[in-house]
């Protein structure tokens, strides 16, 4: 795939001296739900934190829909409409679910077209919406994680960024968000770069993965074919 619709290809990444990522590269799809997936510290999240310009890398591209993605630029990688659902949701806990919403219309498109957004999601997630005016910090972990995963909708995303989703989350509460976010996959287009430790959930929602290892990515496969693959079997689904 030499034009894939997203692509990260080599790259690299130091905190200071500390090199974390080592030639990192991978890709999707329009409309592709891909996983990337590893044990604690293996550079998952510094990974999609650069893609979303967090974090700037020292070599290597990110380019999305045609377009090369600057290093270290959030404004930009937003107005591409790449958005990052961050690890821990980070909500804002003493405002109210609706306001948290609102705080997801990042850009001028999505600030305009907020109140249709936030219907969207009300009919996604009815709970939320009788929710809409509890303070934030005091929803279940599953409702934060509706709400984080909402918020993130709101910015219009063209690729969303999922970090950790299902950490800390009974099994039918993931499995609630992710059929969510597989029909919004499907019938609009969206794709979806999912970060997950629990290997066998990452699989459930994503078509391909990646698995990184000490900042390296080792091994790659549709999810049929990671979840058949002894080494991923052995050091991820416990087998
Ligand atoms: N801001 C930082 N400064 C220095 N080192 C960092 C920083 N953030 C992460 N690291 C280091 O980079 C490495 C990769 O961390 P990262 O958070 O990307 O891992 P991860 O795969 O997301 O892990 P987890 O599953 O625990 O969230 C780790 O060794 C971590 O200690
Ligand atoms: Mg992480």
């Amino acid at each position: 795939m030499g034009n894939a619709f997203f692509k990260a290809s080599g790259l690299n990444v130091k905190y200071g001296d500390i090199q974390v990522l080592w030639d990192v590269s991978f890709e999707a799809e329009k409309g592709e739900i891909i996983a990337l997936v590893g044990s604690n510290g293996a550079g998952k999240s510094t990974s999609v934190k650069t893609v979303a310009g967090l974090i700037r890398h020292t070599s290597g591209s990110i380019v999305f829909d045609g377009n090369e993605i600057p290093g270290g630029n959030a404004r930009a990688a937003i107005d591409a409409g790449i958005i990052l659902v961050p690890e821990g949701r980070q909500l804002f806990p003493q405002m109210t679910v609706y306001e948290n919403l609102e705080m997801g219309a990042c850009s001028k498109m999505a600030e305009s077209k907020k109140k249709e957004t936030i219907e969207k999601v009300f009919h996604w997630f009815p709970k939320l919406k009788e929710r809409r005016g509890q303070m934030a910090g005091t929803l279940s972990g599953g409702e934060q994680q509706m709400v984080a995963f909402s918020r993130g909708m709101m910015g219009l995303p063209r690729m969303l960024i999922m970090d950790e989703p299902s950490l800390g989350l009974a099994p039918n509460i993931v499995d609630d968000i992710f059929r969510i976010a597989r029909q919004v996959a499907e019938e609009t287009g969206l794709t979806i770069l999912l970060v997950e430790q629990d290997v066998r959930k990452a699989l459930r929602l994503a078509n391909r993965g990646y698995v990184l290892e000490n900042g390296v990515v080792n091994i790659t496969g549709t999810a049929e074919e990671l979840s058949n693959n002894e080494d991923v079997k052995k050091a991820y689904l416990g087998f």
